[in-house]
């Protein structure tokens, strides 16, 4: 391990989603809704569902295993997994342990972390910390939901919105002439209005009861025109601050990987920072919005598309319920 990391790299990345993609055409079968009016509101055709046996957990560790085959390590190198989730296989143990045992990873520290579809990119930043400190060398930062678990399939303006999946990253702290890597990192929140996007039941506030059920409260509500314009705010306010942070200037960056929520959201995040949409990693269309996992698995799906070459410069962006937002800012090596 080196003694005074100054880096943090990405060393290699994974993706997985479920075999069993559900078309706007299939959900119109669920519920009163169109092809048309999903994706000229939101850019999504599609998105994959798991099967019922299948958990978050297995989504992560499929995803995990192709990134440590793409970092080239051996899988007991890694010292370290965070796992950003909303959808955890259960409240306790932390999905991490779950996963930990499953992949064989004898000596890691391991839990969970909530900043709902923020979740990636705060585990980056707490990662990079931890990597930065010295005290941990690989690093396995997932981001995985099982959101059709969660969703309500009598409501239509949430369920044709989310998908299921999984992306991970590992991550190296090396000693580099200068930096490289991640960059830098920055978080917000603001909890004052918790309802616009939450699952209200399940937790200490309304514990599980037959009421708790009946009136469909474990499953996950949202504001959607308030999330709306918050996420077109601090996506831009995140995005603009990190790049400053950082020195730069919005036209040097090589490749955006925003949350895929909506497109509308993208494209004014595009229109703030007055760079085309050719330089943004979308994938929304075929996945939906799958929550932590969304940031991860489109950046697996840009550097296996050769879109991220060694020295380009990556800004991840992300909101979510809390509100919670997020941006990094990696030089890629
Ligand atoms: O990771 C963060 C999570 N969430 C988000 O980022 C979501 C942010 N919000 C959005 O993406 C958009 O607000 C939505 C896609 C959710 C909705 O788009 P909108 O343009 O804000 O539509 P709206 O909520 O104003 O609804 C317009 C109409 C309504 O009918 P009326 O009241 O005008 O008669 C809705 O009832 O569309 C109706 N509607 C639907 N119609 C067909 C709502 N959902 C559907 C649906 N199919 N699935």
């Amino acid at each position: 391990m080196p003694s005074h990391p100054n880096s943090v790299t990405i060393i290699g990345t994974g993706s997985y989603a479920p075999s069993n993609v559900v078309t706007n055409d299939d959900m119109a079968k669920i519920v009163d809704t169109s092809d048309e009016w999903i994706r000229t509101r939101s850019g999504i055709s599609a998105r994959h569902f798991a099967a019922a046996d299948e958990t978050t957990s297995d989504m992560a560790c499929a995803a995990a295993e192709r990134a440590i085959e793409a970092a080239g390590i051996e899988r007991n190198e890694i010292d370290l997994i965070i796992v950003a989730t909303m959808t955890p296989d259960m409240p306790f143990p932390s999905t991490a342990c779950l996963i930990q045992s499953k992949l064989g990873l004898p000596n890691v520290t391991t839990f969970d972390m909530q900043a709902a579809c923020s979740g990636f990119v705060y585990a980056l930043s707490v990662a990079n910390s931890m990597l930065l400190s010295g005290n941990f060398n690989k690093a396995l930062v997932i981001g995985a939901e099982k959101m059709s678990g969660i969703l309500d399939f009598e409501d239509r303006t949430t369920c044709v919105l989310f998908g299921d999946g999984a992306g991970a990253a590992v991550l190296s702290a090396e000693q580099t002439t200068e930096k490289v890597g991640i960059l830098g990192v920055l978080g917000g929140a603001d909890g004052s209005n918790p309802s616009l996007l939450q699952q209200p039941a399940g937790g200490s506030a309304i514990p599980a009861t037959t009421e708790s059920i009946a009136s469909r409260q474990h499953f996950l509500k949202m504001n959607g025109k308030e999330i709306f314009k918050a996420a077109v705010r601090v996506m831009g306010q995140a995005s603009t601050d990190i790049i400053e942070q950082q020195s730069y200037d919005p036209e040097d960056l090589n490749l955006v990987i925003p949350h895929q929520a909506n497109m509308r959201i993208i494209e004014s995040l595009a229109k703030r920072l007055s760079i085309p949409m050719e330089k943004f990693h979308n994938n929304l269309d075929r996945y939906g919005n799958t929550s932590a996992a969304s940031v991860p698995i489109a950046l697996d799906e840009a550097y296996r598309a050769g879109r991220i070459q060694s020295g380009d410069l990556i800004l991840l962006v992300a909101f979510g319920a809390g509100l919670t937002w997020g941006s990094t800012l990696i030089k890629w090596q």
